[in-house]
């Protein structure tokens, strides 16, 4: 595997394939890869001639800069797991190479953007358009892999893809779970061991919610949700959304959309950790 940290170095390793009208398949990550990252790399490894995986953790989606500063940084781990899952191209560029001027480009796909994560964190899809653009620019991937844990980023970039007029195929890869059901994340490792305990209770809770529901109202099913993780100590639901699975639009019953999913965001411990997931109805 070759790690570039240059764009010319990135597009000179490309060079071949695209003369060749190899496919190439792209999978962004910020680092502080995890088996959920593998699951991915594997994927574009069969699906393509050559993956290309970026390494880049992007200061313009961090509204919070203690969020920025305390993400795991683990660069010659990552380039191990990536050989061992048959990645052609690890690109782990400095924030100058990326951002030699301050990016000014605004982005704004709503209600997708608007809703959830992007009520919370403003600026942060801006902030994810303006790196995966970058990349989809340089690289030109056939197929882009994204983690289906980050169900809302998948939809704006859909929007981001259809409205540049990017030609390349979004491929979304199921959430990987850890044996008790916690989604894999790599603000996992960020977790206290007394944390890492009560954090499977977010996933048991929705999981337990898709019984629920079948007899019980979109209203009455957001409040067992919620009660049942805040009676946790340590745990705090942030919000909890039941949506159409493609606007992101609250629905009010379960019928009101072709594919309704449960979107939770809940802050853990004292420091605290934000840990995402959702669950399909
Ligand atoms: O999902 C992530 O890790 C990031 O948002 C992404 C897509 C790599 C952009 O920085």
């Amino acid at each position: 595997m070759k790690v570039v940290t240059t764009i010319r170095d990135l597009q000179a390793e490309l060079a071949a394939a695209r003369s060749e009208n190899r496919s190439i398949g792209l999978v962004p990550t910020m680092g502080a890869l995890h088996a959920g990252h593998a699951s991915l790399v594997k994927r574009s490894v069969a699906e393509n001639s050559v993956t290309v995986v970026s390494i880049f953790l992007n200061p313009t989606q961090f509204n919070d800069k203690s969020d920025l500063e305390r993400y795991p940084r683990t660069l010659d781990a990552d380039c191990q797991l990536l050989e061992t899952c048959g990645a052609q191209i690890a690109f782990a560029p400095s924030v100058a190479e990326i951002y030699p001027e301050p990016d000014t480009r605004h982005f704004s796909y709503p209600p997708t953007d608007e809703v959830m994560e992007g009520a919370r964190r403003p600026g942060h899809f801006n902030g994810v358009c303006q790196i995966v653009s970058k990349l989809f620019a340089w690289v030109e991937p056939t197929r882009a892999y994204f983690g289906e844990k980050d169900f809302q980023q998948i939809a704006v970039i859909r929007r981001m893809v259809s409205d540049l007029g990017f030609g390349l195929e979004i491929v979304p890869c199921p959430v990987v779970r850890e044996v008790d059901g916690l989604a894999m994340s790599s603000r996992n490792t960020l977790l206290t061991p007394s944390e890492r305990v009560i954090a499977p209770r977010i996933y048991a809770a929705l999981k337990a919610s898709q019984e629920f529901a079948r007899s019980h109202s979109v209203t009455a099913t957001i409040q067992y949700v919620v009660s049942r993780i805040n009676a946790v100590e340590d745990l705090d639901v942030e919000y909890f959304s039941i949506v159409d699975a493609d606007t992101l639009l609250d629905v009010h019953s379960w019928d009101e959309a072709p594919s309704v999913v449960g979107c939770i965001t809940v802050y853990c411990g004292s420091k605290p950790i934000r840990l995402i997931d959702h669950i399909h109805y």
